[in-house]
């Protein structure tokens, strides 16, 4: 399944200054790189440090964005997220406060020595792919790489290797996850001054500290001053998340990129019926972990919704009806030439959940019993994680796995009209019913719904 483009709610202001016109990183015309060496280049050892650190929301004011130089900013508080600027570094330092996925991985198949890493690209990466996609009880399982088998899993030294060459690749950065570095010691935090030089010597890039950012940045700046980390390892880590940033267009536009590439949908049909709440809710089709820890319904942040696209993909005579809870005679009455159900699981991080049942919550079965029971139907389930369908798929022509597609509901229109064609596989196995689990393929008694890999290839059409 395509993945939209994150999000970035960036929230920062710079110094309007006329200066600022003069400045090669300042010019989007400049190459990359020559505005990335530009910047690099005006920047002093404290503004680089605050680069390579990201603090919890909790302990950030405006001013110790501004005084530190911060490079990002976990969870922005949802009434801030949208006209109160926050300001994040200096007019040197553009900061990224974007909605962070901290530390989701933290719980699930990594063990308790290891550094736990995670990315931002010009799109999340969550690691780790825990090796037991499914544990019954212990669901919370939010997009992540894949459900390896157990046994290959094992080694996690191989899979952080593997997941740093591919974070290399998308040109990323390295980031640790919460109070990840403070665990490279037994107990954790027993010599911070040695996590601090031990990770950021091995690569990490930026370091989730999140709560003690002013210990992390003495230490780290007494250690470069002392050369027990060398002054190119900083620039190479202050580079890479500059790069994200610059990628991102955060010098040209603060608040985030709010258009959708256009989308020309030529797709004839006289009447279409979308249903469901989740096709015109930005924080449902987000999921947890935006804005804030667990997410929320409703439009939290600024984005396209999956019916707002599919409106823009479909041919301009097609009238698009949306319906949240449509009744059986209405579908009856309208004479749809199909529909779209758009249902699945409300925001939720970690342990708030937790499901032993993994149903699609009510209303959603109802909907996809009311509009596939009278019209051919293509559902699609926003959820993060596999859930149970078996029961409903005699009613419906097609299903798709979305996951949690994040704020551009583009990324689902575009493969529904054929503007991109499916190539997604499954990461994880989908079971038919929960007391199959765990399982996983390789296992003996591996019986599922839709195996590990499973997906459809369409390719595009054009019409
Ligand atoms: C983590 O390290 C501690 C101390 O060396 C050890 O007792 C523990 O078993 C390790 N945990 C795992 C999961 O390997
Ligand atoms: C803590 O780590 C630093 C840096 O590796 C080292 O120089 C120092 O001796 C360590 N301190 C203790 C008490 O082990
Ligand atoms: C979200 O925004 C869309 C588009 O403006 C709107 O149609 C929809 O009602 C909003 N959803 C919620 C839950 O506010
Ligand atoms: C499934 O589990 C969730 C979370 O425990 C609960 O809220 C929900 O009511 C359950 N649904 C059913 C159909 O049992
Ligand atoms: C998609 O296009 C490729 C290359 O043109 C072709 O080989 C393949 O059969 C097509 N697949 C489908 C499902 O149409």
């Amino acid at each position: 399944m395509a993945r939209a483009v994150a999000l970035c709610l960036l929230v920062l202001v710079w110094a309007s200054n006329v200066e600022a016109e003069h400045l090669k990183y300042l010019d989007p015309k400049q190459p990359l790189g020559a505005r990335i060496a530009d910047l690099l280049k005006r920047m002093t050892l404290e503004e680089k440090v605050g680069q390579m650190t990201q603090i919890e929301r909790n302990v950030a004011t405006p001013q110790i964005l501004k005084d530190y130089f911060i490079g990002l900013q976990g969870e922005i508080p949802a009434n801030q997220a949208k006209g109160v600027p926050y300001v994040a570094g200096s007019r040197k330092v553009a900061a990224c406060a974007k909605h962070f996925v901290g530390d989701g991985g933290t719980h699930e198949g990594i063990d308790e020595n290891n550094t736990l890493i995670d990315s931002r690209g010009l799109f999340s990466i969550h690691m780790p792919a825990y090796y037991n996609s499914i544990i019954k009880g212990v669901s919370t399982v939010m997009v992540s790489y894949s459900s390896w088998n157990g046994k290959k899993m094992h080694d996690n030294r191989e899979l952080i290797t593997g997941f740093l060459k591919n974070t290399l690749k998308f040109r990323g950065f390295v980031i640790s996850d919460w109070q990840g570095i403070d665990r490279i010691t037994s107990p954790p935090g027993a010599n911070y001054t040695f996590s601090v030089e031990a990770s950021v010597n091995a690569g990490i890039d930026m370091v989730m500290v999140p709560n003690d950012y002013i210990s992390f940045i003495s230490i780290l700046t007494d250690l470069v001053k002392k050369n027990f980390v060398p002054m190119s390892r900083i620039d190479d880590a202050v580079k890479r998340i500059l790069r994200v940033k610059f990628a991102m267009g955060l010098f040209e536009n603060p608040y985030g990129d709010l258009g959708l590439v256009d989308q020309l949908g030529m797709k004839k049909a006289p009447r279409i019926l979308v249903a469901g709440i989740h096709a015109d809710d930005i924080g449902l089709q987000c999921g947890g972990w935006t804005i804030e820890w667990q997410g929320q319904p409703g439009n939290i942040t600024s984005g396209t919704t999956i019916l707002e696209a599919i409106k823009s993909a479909v041919d301009s005579g097609t009238e698009v009806i949306y319906s949240q809870f449509p009744s059986v005679s209405f579908v009856e009455e309208n004479d749809f030439s199909y529909s779209i159900v758009v249902v699945g699981e409300p925001p939720y991080a970690e342990l708030a959940g937790d499901n032993l049942n993994l149903t699609i919550p009510e209303p959603g079965p109802s909907i996809i019993s009311n509009v596939c029971g009278s019209s051919k139907c293509a559902v699609i389930i926003i959820s993060g994680r596999p859930l149970v369908v078996a029961p409903y798929l005699p009613a419906i022509d097609a299903l798709v796995a979305a996951w949690l597609p994040g704020s551009e509901g583009g990324g689902v229109a575009d493969v529904l009209f054929g503007d991109h064609g499916f190539t997604g596989k499954l990461p994880r196995t989908w079971f038919k019913s929960v007391d199959q689990l765990p399982m996983n393929v390789g296992d003996a008694h591996y019986d599922p719904l839709f195996p590990f890999g499973f997906g459809l290839t369409t390719n595009a059409t054009k019409a």
